[in-house]
């Protein structure tokens, strides 16, 4: 089966390895709530994915799967190409992770080293190793000198920064995080995006993010799947994905604030827009070429 953005399943164009290959016919809660319907995705080494939908669309439940949490779904779901379902968890969780929305979901431990020292601990690496990769994986999210904190403490943003610490401290090389800018303030959303950028460039972890912040997908995401209803509508790069605001709406989304302003400016002000910019750089090169073209 293809999946969304038309790539055979093995690996694509890049060569780049398939390391989750998602084929889902459907997924209802126990109590009869239909929360996902037939899909199919691929996750590559090295990519910074997104699931972009609106509240109730089923980001977390998709996630839940991806992860091995959610075992009662139709359909098959490969993790390097062995079937998530026969793996053990502690199989799955040395290579792939769930940093969820809210940190306080997932934080124990009174303190910071404590707490991202949890994990390697348990998976039996023995002390000094634990202490290294604590170290690693601190600076890692750029909290290296709060080892000792009390995790009360912590602002919002740095728990969900020793969250994700926890999990790079285990090994994990796949990352999936559920709403991860949900939260933070302007200047924290940059903040923990750049955060996994750095990850996904510098370190090669490979990032699945839900989301609903349409405005700060296309600066970061290579791949981008609209979830509405429960199903896959839409995938591709960021250009391919964001169309028109009708199409956006209909799946309660809406475009990034910059491809709104130029979409209105190309159909009720009728200037000669040829491409729908989705970030303030290609927005201000479109204008310069509009502005160049009026005075010609
Ligand atoms: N534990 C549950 N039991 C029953 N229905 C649920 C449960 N969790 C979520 N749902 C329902 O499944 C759908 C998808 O939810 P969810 O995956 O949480 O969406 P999102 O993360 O996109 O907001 C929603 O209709 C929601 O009400
Ligand atoms: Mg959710």
């Amino acid at each position: 089966m293809e999946n969304m953005t038309g790539r055979n399943s093995d690996s694509d164009e890049r060569g780049l390895r398939t390391r989750l290959s998602v084929r889902i016919d459907s997924y209802t809660y126990p109590d009869g709530t239909n929360a996902l319907s037939a899909m199919a995705l691929d996750i590559r080494a090295g990519e910074f994915a997104g699931i972009l939908g609106s509240n109730g669309s089923g980001k977390t439940t998709l996630l839940k799967v991806m992860d091995g949490l959610m075992k009662d779904f139709k359909g098959n779901v490969l993790l390097d190409g062995m079937d998530l379902r026969k793996l053990s968890p502690k199989e799955i969780y040395r290579k792939v992770g769930l940093v969820f929305q809210n940190p306080d979901d997932q934080l124990f431990a009174s303190t910071v080293f404590e707490d991202v020292a949890f994990g390697p601990t348990n998976m039996g690496f023995p002390e000094k190793n634990v202490s290294e990769r604590v170290n690693t994986a601190l600076a890692a999210v750029d909290m290296s000198g709060y080892a000792k904190k009390s995790i009360h403490n912590l602002s919002f943003g740095q728990k969900k920064r020793i969250c994700i610490a926890g999990l790079l401290a285990m090994g994990h090389d796949i990352l999936l995080l559920d709403e991860p800018t949900a939260g933070l303030d302007p200047m924290g959303e940059y903040r923990m995006m750049h955060l996994l950028q750095k990850l996904n460039r510098e370190n090669g972890v490979t990032i699945v993010m839900a989301t609903h912040s349409v405005d700060l997908v296309p600066l970061f995401l290579h791949t981008l799947y609209i979830l509405s209803k429960g199903a896959i509508v839409r995938g591709g790069t960021p250009e391919d994905v964001f169309t028109a605001p009708e199409e956006m709406a209909n799946v309660k989304l809406r475009l990034p604030h910059i491809a709104e302003l130029i979409h209105s400016l190309k159909h009720k002000d009728k200037l000669p827009f040829d491409k729908l910019p989705l970030t303030i750089g290609e927005a201000r090169r479109e204008i310069l070429k509009v502005a160049s073209k009026s005075k010609d």
